[in-house]
């Protein structure tokens, strides 16, 4: 959990038309450093701030070394690693596979060993590894190459892939694919790039609807190794309250990295609750690292996705992906939940409302608006000599 810069800041680098404070420079990961320390990120889980491209110049020094442009990172990434370690947080950053960055700066190919031993030697705790400038048929030997580049180095770092993004069946149906990035990667990018829009979100939550827990990506999740749908666009210009609800809600139920990309400077106390609600975090954090799915009306509007929690408990979300209208009863049922027994009863806990809402007969109907999700948990209930415990 943390945050990133990439959507919200992308490639901005003329300081000068953007304002000092809205580029990729060293200020911004401080300002942001500091929002995350300060203003209960950090308490809520969130531990990482992370530069994503347009840190480090086109070309490397006469050594053949990368440099970080140092008009816009002038105390240099040692230094900058030591003010977010400070601040109790850990340092990420981005580099590239192939010979150049997404962007256009300097890639990693041939110097994977002395890049990861720099990374190390300025503090790095984590490292997106993009999959521009790199022929496909290269990356299945290169990715894991430069993992083992980063082992040797005898400094843990998180390792982010891009490679399924990058290849045309995204390891869709290839057991043998993703075998290969839980055996590699720590978390990797299956997917597109997500921007600041609904659209967008959807495109991706159709990409992660998967249909059981025999599917090759939700098998693949797990603590250690995770499915990545991008960054939390929540606090930023392109989903409503709701939307953003549903974006948080189902980045929890795919147990995916939670990176926001926003302002944390000026983030509304509305986005700032959805995005610091304790009961949702809780549950993308759960200890068992399980991939949810989605159970019903996954072709249509309305959907079921759950959840497995530690202590057999499930996570559900009832979303109406409808755009017209006022909304419409969803209903879960737990017939819906493989490890609930047939008819349990269960008390259900609304997670955005953060109220119980009672306990249940084997399903819970609600009414859900077009373009909104309800988040539950739900405990299973005991019968013990008539009473419920
Ligand atoms: C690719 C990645 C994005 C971002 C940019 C940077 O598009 O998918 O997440 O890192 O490159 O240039």
């Amino acid at each position: 959990m943390g945050w990133m810069t990439w959507e919200r800041y992308r490639c901005i680098t003329d300081c000068s038309t953007s304002g000092p404070s809205h580029c990729i420079n060293e200020q911004l990961i401080k300002d942001m450093a500091d929002r995350l320390a300060k203003d209960g990120w950090l308490e809520a889980g969130y531990k990482q701030v992370s530069i994503d491209d347009c840190w480090a110049l086109p070309e490397r020094d006469e050594k053949g070394q990368q440099v970080a442009d140092p008009t816009r990172f002038p105390s240099g990434m040692a230094a900058l690693g030591k003010y977010i370690h400070d601040r109790g947080l850990l340092f990420g950053t981005y580099s590239d596979i192939g010979s150049k960055t997404c962007a256009g700066k300097v890639g990693l190919q041939g110097h994977f060993d002395e890049d990861a031993r720099l990374f190390a030697s300025w503090g790095v705790d984590y490292i997106k590894v993009d999959g521009c400038y790199e022929e496909l048929k290269d990356m299945q030997a290169d990715y894991p190459a430069f993992g083992a580049a980063l082992n040797r180095t005898g400094r843990p770092i998180v390792y982010s892939c891009s490679w399924p993004a990058y290849l045309p069946h995204h390891c869709e149906g290839s057991d043998a694919c993703m075998a290969s990035l839980v055996e590699n990667c720590n978390l990797w990018r299956n997917y597109g790039d997500v921007d600041d829009s609904w659209q967008s979100v959807t495109g991706i939550v159709n990409f992660w609807k998967r249909r059981n827990s025999s599917d090759e990506m939700v098998r693949a999740a797990g603590p250690g190794h995770w499915n990545d749908p991008d960054m939390l666009i929540v606090g930023n210009f392109g989903l409503s309250q709701s939307e953003e609800q549903t974006q948080f809600a189902l980045w929890a139920i795919f147990a995916a990295p939670l990176f926001m990309s926003n302002d944390l400077r000026m983030i509304s106390a509305e986005s700032k609750e959805i995005l610091q609600n304790r009961e949702v975090i809780s549950v993308n954090q759960d200890v068992l690292g399980k991939q949810g799915f989605c159970v019903a009306g996954c072709d249509g509007d309305l959907r079921v996705w759950v959840r497995e929690l530690s202590g057999q408990e499930a996570a559900v979300v009832l979303q109406n992906a409808g755009t017209g209208g006022d909304g419409s009863n969803i209903t879960v049922d737990s017939s819906m939940i493989s490890w609930f027994p047939e008819r349990s009863t269960f008390l259900a806990r609304d997670l955005f409302a953060k109220t119980d809402l009672g306990v249940f007969p084997g399903h819970v109907t609600l009414f859900v608006h077009v373009s909104s999700c309800r988040m539950l948990k739900l405990s299973q209930q005991k019968q013990v000599q008539g009473i419920t415990i």
